[in-house]
């Protein structure tokens, strides 16, 4: 398929049939979902993969029983997190350097900038700090005005692992099999299964499998573009 079929030939679908889809598919897929942009290059995002045990029937509990759920014959969470930020930003900072030494301003980038927005304490002092300085600089010139608090860093890496998400799924119809995200799932119960931190957020569980006749609900319904697109 090339790209644009790729694109126009997924779709969510809500049921699949008891095929196998081969353990190759999803890791290809998951290649794929971590070669998405990403900010900074922190890679904030996790993947958990779920086959046939019985951890994969308690997800679809708490995946509220939908059809999508029940009947993947794979369930992966995409997990998003705050505090990945300094191993990440270690380890790419080591692989740099395995061929030239990091420049001065990746140095400033990745130890002074980085660490300025993302660091937090319980009584929210960073975020104070952040918000006062990016209004005061704000007055003069242009500044990026966030992350301030931890709700804004959620925000930065959940859009990010969102990319990711949509690099998997796109990667499961390429190779000939369905997928469905999902956001209809009880956040606590899926965190308690995961064994997930305060620093973490489900962004989305996926399902994949064969789709089954009916898996698709109807056709793709979209508002009309000029809604939507603004040409300037
Ligand atoms: C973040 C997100 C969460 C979603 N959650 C659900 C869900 O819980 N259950 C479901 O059946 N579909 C879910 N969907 C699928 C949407 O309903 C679907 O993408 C939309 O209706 C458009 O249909 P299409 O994907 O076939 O183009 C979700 C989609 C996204 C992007």
């Amino acid at each position: 398929m090339n790209f644009f079929d790729v694109i126009n030939t997924r779709r969510s679908i809500r049921r699949f049939t008891d095929s196998i889809v081969p353990d190759e598919v999803i890791q290809n897929a998951l290649d794929a979902a971590t070669k998405a942009p990403n900010s900074s290059n922190l890679q904030p995002w996790e993947f958990y993969w779920f086959k046939f045990s019985q951890k994969k029937a308690e997800l679809a509990e708490a995946c509220l029983f939908q059809g999508t759920a029940r009947t993947a014959n794979h369930l992966i969470v995409a997990v998003s997190r705050t505090d990945t930020w300094q191993r990440n930003r270690d380890i790419l900072v080591q692989q740099m350097q395995a061929t030239e030494p990091l420049s001065k301003d990746l140095r400033t980038y990745y130890y002074k900038i980085i660490p300025s927005l993302y660091r937090q304490d319980p009584f929210g002092l960073f975020a104070l700090s952040r918000f006062l300085i990016f209004n005061i600089i704000g007055l003069f010139k242009p500044i990026v005005r966030r992350p301030v608090s931890k709700n804004d860093l959620f925000e930065i890496v959940t859009k990010t692992t969102a990319l990711a998400c949509q690099n998997f799924m796109l990667a499961i119809t390429a190779q000939g099999y369905g997928s469905c995200p999902m956001e209809g799932f009880d956040e606590k119960r899926v965190k308690k299964i995961l064994k997930l931190n305060s620093d973490s957020r489900i962004v989305m569980v996926i399902g994949v499998g064969d789709p089954a006749s009916g898996g698709i609900f109807g056709p793709q319904f979209r508002v009309d573009p000029n809604l939507v697109i603004h040409k300037l």
